[in-house]
């Protein structure tokens, strides 16, 4: 298996998706990479906003502008990778620490496609999942969501504290609650399936839809 083929796979396909006059949202990480270059292949019109700065570096590298995501109020379409995908839909995301931006664009698309390889395909999530902390209060916070260690990461692009929760990670929506209602928490990287409405897995020499209801 060759898992940097999957990946450009996975993002090939998913490039197809974008059409002229889109509002598409991009991503971050190495899958997401592949498809900024993809895109850069491809003369299509569409307007992109970024999930991190340095998506919006590269895809500025690569001739692809991207907007600043303030006054757009809903997107067509968003892309973007995962560190893991549960075989009941969940994702965990943040392993580049830009989970809360990712997770504001991916609500805000009309179709939130995810593109991985098939290393990401996994019976049950486990930890660690990625946090965004407020600085305020920061031992406060920490200590009402143990385990969770501080990563050696830069701040966010909004000031937050980059962290991963170390716990039980067992009952997902269960987590995913208890952490959006902890104050202090900006946001963690557990997305639910609601969410997300395909994800494309880089598949040896092609690719596998995998959408809601089955495999396609
Ligand atoms: C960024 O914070 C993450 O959510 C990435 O989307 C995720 O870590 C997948 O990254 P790779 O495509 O590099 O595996």
């Amino acid at each position: 298996m060759n898992v940097e083929r999957e990946k450009q796979l996975a993002a090939m396909d998913a490039a197809t998706l974008v059409q002229d006059g889109m509002r598409v949202g991009l991503g971050t990480g190495s899958t997401v990479a592949y498809l900024l270059s993809a895109l850069a292949r491809r003369d299509v019109k569409a307007v992109y906003v970024a999930t991190s700065p340095e998506t919006e570096a590269r895809a500025r590298s690569l001739g692809v502008a991207t907007q600043p995501f303030d006054t757009l109020n809903q997107l067509d379409l968003a892309i973007d990778g995962a560190d893991q995908v549960s075989s009941d839909g969940w994702l965990i995301k943040g392993g580049g620490g830009a989970h809360t931006r990712e997770k504001v664009v991916a609500a805000s698309a009309t179709r939130f496609v995810v593109i991985v390889d098939s290393t990401k395909l996994v019976a049950e999530l486990r930890a660690p999942v990625p946090l965004e902390l407020m600085a305020f209060g920061l031992a406060s916070t920490l200590s009402r969501i143990e385990p969770t260690v501080l990563r050696d990461a830069p701040a966010s692009p909004d000031g937050g504290v980059i962290a991963d929760f170390f716990g039980d990670v067992q009952e997902y929506a269960a987590l995913a609650k208890r952490l959006s209602q902890t104050p202090g928490v900006i946001e963690h990287g557990l997305f639910s399936p609601e969410m997300v409405s395909e994800v494309i897995v880089g598949s040896g020499d092609g690719v596998r839809h995998l959408v809601k209801g089955g495999s396609k």
